[in-house]
């Protein structure tokens, strides 16, 4: 098992020649001139990373359960249930039938804090009483002033963003946009696609709405193509992709296959059988798809082998070696990594315990998700800088958010919304937020370091899209009515066909304008 020693968070790598007194000087006149101006930034992300970094004092534990302070901060680490997402594998499934009362999380539930309502507190009222045939016309204009109003509110995010994408004047952002009606879609059924995961096969379970079906993503300033297996298998004949994540990974995976159905079926040849990682090869194209199950992207024991309700042990600095020594050869890699960081955890850090996340021991630092889940990109994306032979392109997939509304996804939270929310309806903030600008941040470092190497990581924003949709999930239509599942009312993965297959579209874009410009780049 390889360790790796990364610099410390905030750090950059030292550097190698010590400057020159003039260039000393510039730098220390430049910093002079920045500080003023940037002084109550910097401030502030001093103070909160040491509060996210050092204040144990997040919790207190009472009778053995672990409750918020009353004193919390605004930017006191989230507090979501022990888990919005449950790992929906077969190895799992055992413990996840059980109802919910039987395992341990009950003890260690986040009851009353108001975040929890998750998009409730997070969205605007919807403006109703719209037909949702209007939604036909183009983008509305006043989308147009979002970017900058956004560029305000948010904290610089956007800046963020078109640091770390590659947007120029030749091509559009295709993040950025609307949903507007395709009365097309969808592109494929349950009858027509076999590899859609039970869980998210919300016409078989009887979901009687089917508007949900008939929307494509609209970037504001081009149109982004639909995609087409044909034209798909021609960009990656002779290539290779991976997904490294969870279960929207998955979801994601199988959304990519049930589209190229239309052409083909690929032939599996994992090699485990009912595994979480699977291959699949695609021989009439020489195309190969590979899921890589990693849902904190670094390396990670169960604290009891027989129970994944337990706490896991994530050791942050070290790389998940299972997926990092077999991507090597592939073309394409789609990264990505979420809920699962919001359930309980022991972090380690040189092999050395140095914090937890809902641990009822009190011995032990108190840290958030969001130290763990900026710890783990930066870990796993060096994992992929850290390879000798390794000549794709990354994407990092960021953060897709849940849609729990009037309670946490074990106390009565649902999705029951038909119809996707317009920009103008509704905010990116909260831990969605802070989740997408850590990996904005450390897709730039990876971006930075990959440069020296010539190793290339892309923006793949599933954030932006995804937040737009809370029709998008199976709700109560990812198991038969019958079905006792620890995860009701799914908030958290995406009906198949449903939106996720727009990521489809951003991939076979995101395809071609990689091959365009590798081509142009050697003329
Ligand atoms: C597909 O969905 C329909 C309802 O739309 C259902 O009757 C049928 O059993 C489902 N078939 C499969 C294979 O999931
Ligand atoms: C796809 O997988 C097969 C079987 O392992 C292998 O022979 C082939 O070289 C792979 N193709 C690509 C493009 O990686
Ligand atoms: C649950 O319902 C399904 C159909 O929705 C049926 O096939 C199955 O037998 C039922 N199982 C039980 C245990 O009632």
């Amino acid at each position: 098992m390889k360790i790796q020693t990364e610099p410390p968070l905030g750090k950059q790598q030292q550097r190698r020649r010590a400057p020159k007194i003039g260039s000393i000087i510039i730098v220390l006149a430049l910093f002079c001139t920045l500080i003023p101006i940037y002084y109550p930034t910097f401030l502030y992300s001093t103070r909160k990373l040491s509060q996210t970094i050092y204040s144990s004092n997040h919790v207190i534990i009472e009778d053995g359960s672990i409750k918020p302070t009353s004193d919390l901060e605004e930017d006191d680490p989230i507090k979501p249930t022990s888990s919005l997402e449950e790992p929906l594998s077969q190895e799992n499934e055992g413990s996840l039938n059980k109802p919910s009362k039987q395992n341990n999380h009950d003890s260690i539930l986040w009851l009353d804090d108001p975040r929890l309502q998750d998009d409730v507190a997070a969205t605007k009222k919807p403006r109703r009483g719209k037909g949702k045939k209007r939604g036909g016309r183009k983008t509305p204009r006043q989308s147009n002033n979002n970017p900058q109003k956004s560029a305000i509110s948010n904290g610089g995010l956007d800046i963020l963003a078109s640091h770390v994408s590659d947007v120029n004047e030749n091509s559009c952002d295709i993040f950025s946009g609307e949903w507007v009606p395709d009365p097309d879609g969808p592109y494929y059924t349950n009858m027509t696609c076999k590899n859609i995961q039970e869980h998210q096969n919300c016409m078989k379970f009887g979901r009687p709405d089917k508007d949900y079906l008939k929307w494509k993503w609209k970037p504001d300033g081009c149109e982004l193509p639909l995609f087409d297996p044909h034209q798909f298998f021609e960009l990656v004949r002779g290539k290779a992709l991976a997904f490294v994540g969870d279960s929207v990974a998955r979801n994601h995976m199988q959304s990519l296959v049930c589209l190229l159905s239309r052409v083909t079926y690929p032939i599996d040849i994992s090699e485990e059988v009912s595994g979480q990682n699977t291959r699949w090869i695609y021989p009439d194209y020489d195309f190969n798809i590979s899921m890589f199950w990693s849902p904190y992207l670094v390396r990670t024991e169960k604290t009891d082998p027989n129970d994944v309700t337990k706490p896991f042990n994530l050791f942050l600095d070290e790389f998940d070696d299972y997926w990092r020594t077999r991507i090597e050869s592939y073309d394409y890699v789609i990264i990505s990594a979420g809920h699962w960081f919001f359930r309980p955890t022991m972090f380690y850090l040189n092999k050395i315990l140095i914090g937890c996340l809902y641990c009822q021991n009190s011995d032990v630092k108190h840290l958030n998700t969001y130290f763990s889940y900026r710890r783990a990109f930066r870990t796993a994306l060096n994992a992929i800088n850290s390879l000798d032979n390794f000549k794709g392109v990354t994407f990092l997939r960021t953060f897709a958010p849940s849609h729990f509304e009037g309670g946490p996804w074990d106390k009565g939270g649902d999705c029951r919304r038909t119809r996707p929310y317009k920009r103008s309806e509704t905010e990116l903030t909260g831990y969605n937020l802070e989740m997408y600008k850590i990996q904005l941040d450390e897709l730039r470092i990876a971006q930075r370091n990959g440069r020296r190497k010539g190793v290339k990581f892309k923006l793949f924003d599933g954030t932006r899209t995804m937040l737009l949709r809370p029709d998008g999930h199976p709700s109560k239509y990812g198991h038969s009515p019958n079905q006792t599942v620890a995860l009701a009312k799914d908030c958290v993965h995406w009906c198949l066909p449903g939106p996720l297959d727009t990521w489809n579209d951003f991939l076979q874009e995101l395809i071609v304008r990689e091959i365009e410009q590798s081509s142009s780049s050697f003329v």
